[in-house]
């Protein structure tokens, strides 16, 4: 049977418009038409994950609406497990709005919802009947940090792996990281993170990365892969290593929204099926980059053979 991996995360609809750049404060921009996906981080890697043939099953919440039934539609048809996703009558489902112009590059408004009430109970009942299971646990924190700290507590108290995504990083996330999960920011959250454990941080370009990587992965002593677009990856192990996985399979980049969820399902995908973490990387890499070929944060995502051609290439 194919591993399991659990998402504990936030599902939305992405309300997308193409247009030749992003409006600046207060400017409106005229672009294409409306395109609606399937959305949100935790949905995201759970189908990254799916595609590529583990057993997925996510944690989450929607609105008892249109938009939460189409949610769960799409994720079935994905083949995700959503029987730990709560079905709520009192908030509407996730929604962001997004502005996605000629680079591929966007701007994302975000309205939570349902995902602003998946609660620390929800998710430690969900876990507990999967986590015997289950072969690692991501997680991802557009929900609250009480949902977040739980999914860490209950999966490392467990001895699964726990990967967290740490997008976007949340008041008081630093005060979980003592569990040590593996982290997996961008190059903005791991600013983030880097600020929130020591004040101002200094140098410039490459530098500024590295000794962000240095200083964040002291603190935890876990892993920490910094996402770098179309740049690749950087990972520091917990051993203090620095390694540089450039990007690999990008033919066109049409769309970058969703880039990182791919990343980090597929990330989990192969840690589950027992690669070893910098193979694991390695085809995350790859698998991020095919999936900005398309708009929207799902339909470039690749199955596993579409990785396994690249790596041919
Ligand atoms: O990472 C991309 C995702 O961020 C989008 O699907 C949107 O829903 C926001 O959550």
């Amino acid at each position: 049977m194919a591993e399991r991996v659990v998402v504990v995360g936030a599902i939305n609809t992405d309300f997308v418009i193409s247009a030749s750049r992003l409006p600046a404060p207060g400017e409106t921009v005229v672009g294409g038409g409306l395109q609606t996906f399937g959305g949100g981080k935790g949905a995201n890697a759970a189908v990254a994950a799916a595609r590529v043939g583990a057993r997925v099953s996510l944690i989450g919440a929607v609105g008892a609406d249109d938009s939460g039934k189409r949610a769960l539609d799409e994720l079935s048809r994905d083949k995700v497990d959503t029987s730990g996703v709560a079905v709520l009558d009192d908030e509407p489902t996730g929604a962001a709005l997004i502005v996605v112009d000629a680079n591929g590059e966007n701007q994302i408004a975000l309205g939570p919802g349902a995902n602003g009430a998946v609660s620390a109970e929800h998710v430690r009942t969900a876990l507990s009947t999967l986590l015997p299971t289950t072969d690692v646990v991501l997680v991802s924190t557009e929900i609250p940090l009480a949902a977040v700290r739980a999914a860490i507590e209950t999966t490392t108290e467990a001895r699964v792996q726990c990967v967290l995504n740490p997008a976007p990083v949340i008041a008081r996330l630093v005060d979980v990281l003592p569990l040590r999960p593996i982290l997996t920011p961008n190059e903005i959250e791991l600013g983030d993170l880097a600020r929130a454990f020591s004040g101002a941080v200094a140098p410039a370009g490459e530098d500024k990365i590295l000794n962000q990587l240095h200083r964040v992965g002291e603190q935890t002593q876990s892993p920490v892969i910094v996402t770098l677009g179309g740049d690749g990856c950087a990972v520091r192990l917990a051993n203090g290593e620095v390694e540089r996985i450039p990007a690999r399979g990008a033919n066109s980049v049409v769309d970058t929204t969703g880039a990182g969820d791919t990343f980090n399902g597929v990330f989990a995908a192969r840690l589950a099926a027992g690669d070893a973490i910098m193979i694991a990387i390695k085809t995350a890499v790859v698998a991020a980059s095919i999936s900005v070929s398309a708009v929207g944060a799902r339909p470039g995502m690749p199955n596993a053979a579409a990785i396994a051609g690249v790596f041919r290439e």
